[in-house]
């Protein structure tokens, strides 16, 4: 069993890698279940749309998740009740158009994959105690007792938080890796239990930029230099990064994790 998860997709040229790499990446690897986190992929880097989400089932992903930027299309709160395979953070509050955690089936149906999104709490808006939630959805979901794979999307800000969810999970999951930050950390191995990790996978976007965000105009701002306008997502080209974890079907947990970065100026 061969699963890829992919970093935070931003805005258009992130979006275009991903059509223009996904498909031949599943099929030369031969990925059986693949997950994207979408939150910065509509063109302003803020949210995704129906139609993104759509375009991205179509080239093969199979779950979407995201975090603190969810919401940002208004369209999204109504759509993300009747999309089963769009997730938000799990912490969020419960009343929160959505749902945080979800059970899938691979294309072949050979396997049921469960997909767990949680959010951070430090430096990120206010949630739910991320920790709280996390002890409730380890209940939930046990690994080849209601899923036979089981990979968790940590949406957060400190590395802090993501390792101490790694080490939370480990052997409880077949992987978990961190998301949001938008630069990937060379910290990728299987922890002791036999839990994939990585504490951020980094984004699928332009790495000549301030995380994905133009660089010219990021730097204004820091300056606090008056003709800096909102910050808008650098166009160049961009790389795909994330892992590939190939998991044991008996377990349930990983034999071997792998970084992807492809294309762009990301170098491995
Ligand atoms: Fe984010």
């Amino acid at each position: 069993m061969k699963i890829l998860i992919l970093g935070d997709v931003m805005g258009s040229s992130g979006r275009k890698a991903v059509k223009n790499n996904l498909s031949k990446l599943i099929k030369d690897e031969t990925i059986d279940f693949t997950v994207i986190n979408g939150e910065n992929a509509a063109d302003d880097g803020k949210g995704i749309t129906k139609s993104i989400s759509d375009e991205f089932f179509q080239l093969g992903v199979d779950v979407i998740t995201s975090g603190n930027h969810i919401y940002d299309k208004k369209e999204t709160n109504d759509y993300i009740d009747q999309e089963n395979r769009l997730l938000r953070p799990a912490n969020f509050v419960e009343t929160s158009p959505g749902k945080g955690f979800g059970i899938y089936p691979t294309k072949d149906n050979r396997f049921k994959v469960g997909v767990i999104n949680l959010m951070g709490n430090v430096f990120m808006k206010k949630t739910d105690d991320v920790f709280v939630t996390a002890k409730k959805i380890k209940n939930k979901i046990r690994l080849k007792d209601n899923a036979d794979f089981i990979v968790i999307d940590f949406h957060g800000e400190i590395t802090s938080e993501k390792m101490a969810i790694g080490h939370f999970f480990d052997g409880l999951s077949t992987g978990v890796v961190g998301t949001h930050t938008h630069v990937p950390t060379a910290d990728t191995r299987i922890l002791e239990k036999g839990t994939a990790y990585q504490t951020d996978i980094g984004m699928c976007g332009d790495y000549n930029s301030v995380i994905g965000m133009n660089k010219e105009n990021s730097i204004k701002k820091f300056f606090k230099d008056k003709s800096a306008t909102n910050h808008f997502p650098a166009v160049g080209e961009a790389s795909l990064s994330g892992i590939i974890i190939e998991a044991d079907h008996k377990t349930g947990l990983a034999n071997k994790v792998t970084r992807v970065i492809e294309g762009g100026t990301l170098r491995k």
